[in-house]
């Protein structure tokens, strides 16, 4: 693996897939612009794996007309640099075309899509992000299918669309092992995101409170606190603080259904969205005992 130079590669062919080595393939799904928060599951990923792959894809499927996928950070050439220091053996970094999803095909609506359970995508994120973990579900199988990895890394940063993924996964028995890693910070607390590019310094700091929210509500939750109004009014009132901070929602669910809980009797994530200017930011936390 040292002595070999990263192959970068729009599609994956049989040629180069025949070289890899299939005695473990573990697979890091990225949109690319890539951070700490992604170093770490390819750091996983090379301890667990005997081949590792990074797909760099900026998805259309999973953005909104109004969202950013024009303006969503592509770096590819640093993306390659990182990887390379990281160990990864290949780069699956694909074309809309190649994907099947280029703008003809969405225009058309000619794709079939994976459709995750209701229940799962309407509540959180889906509230205000129509069809985004539809087009998250289906590009993941796609991947899935092309790669055929024997794990795959997800983030808990993304909550929602790791449980999101777990289910897909268990229901249409796909042959893979979803691994989820930890959220990976900065000091101030604030999560890695790409879209961290989007902040200056100074809406960086103001970013950070969503985590000390989140914690001030963990705090909370080991002292005793359990029911979810209780919880959720401790990270209102802290954001309350930032006032360039705009409060999108923040609330109490079971970590693998994403059932809205009232109580927490074993675990819950407790998960927040919130807009900064024109950037939108997530985070959560999970609570439980231990
Ligand atoms: P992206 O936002 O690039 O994230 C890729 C992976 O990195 C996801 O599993 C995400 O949860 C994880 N991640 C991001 N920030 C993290 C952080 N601070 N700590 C730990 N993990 C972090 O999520 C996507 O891309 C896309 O939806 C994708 C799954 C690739 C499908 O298009």
């Amino acid at each position: 693996r040292s002595d070999s130079q990263l192959t970068v590669s729009e599609e994956l062919v049989a040629d180069e897939m025949s070289s890899w080595d299939r005695t473990a393939v573990g697979l890091v799904p990225t949109m690319g612009g890539l951070h700490q928060g992604h170093l770490n599951l390819i750091k996983r990923a090379r301890q667990e794996n005997s081949t590792v792959i990074v797909s760099i894809f900026v998805n259309p499927l999973q953005f909104g007309p109004n969202e950013d996928y024009a303006r969503y950070p592509r770096t590819l050439e640093q993306d390659q640099k990182l990887c390379e220091n990281a160990g990864v053996d290949a780069i699956f970094a694909p074309t809309p075309e190649v994907m099947g999803v280029g703008a003809k095909n969405i225009q058309d609506s000619l794709i079939t899509q994976v459709i995750p359970p209701s229940a799962m995508i309407l509540g959180l994120c889906g509230r205000s992000r129509l069809g985004h973990f539809q087009g998250v579900a289906t590009i993941v199988t796609k991947l899935l299918n092309l790669v055929q990895p024997d794990r795959a890394y997800f983030g808990q940063k993304d909550g929602q669309q790791l449980a999101i993924i777990k289910r897909l996964v268990a229901d249409l028995n796909l042959p893979v092992e979803i691994v989820a890693c930890p959220t990976v910070r900065e000091a101030s607390g604030l999560a890695f995101s790409s879209r961290n590019q989007y902040l200056s310094a100074a809406e960086k700091e103001q970013a950070a409170v969503l985590y000390r929210g989140l914690k001030k509500a963990e705090a909370a939750f080991k002292s005793g606190v359990r029911h979810s109004s209780q919880l959720i009014a401790v990270v209102q009132q802290e954001v309350a603080r930032v006032s360039t901070v705009l409060l999108e929602y923040i609330e109490l669910v079971e970590p693998t259904t994403l059932m809205s809980l009232e109580t927490i009797e074993e675990e819950g994530m407790l998960a927040i969205a919130a807009r900064l200017g024109s950037t939108r930011l997530i985070d959560n936390i999970i609570l439980r005992d231990r």
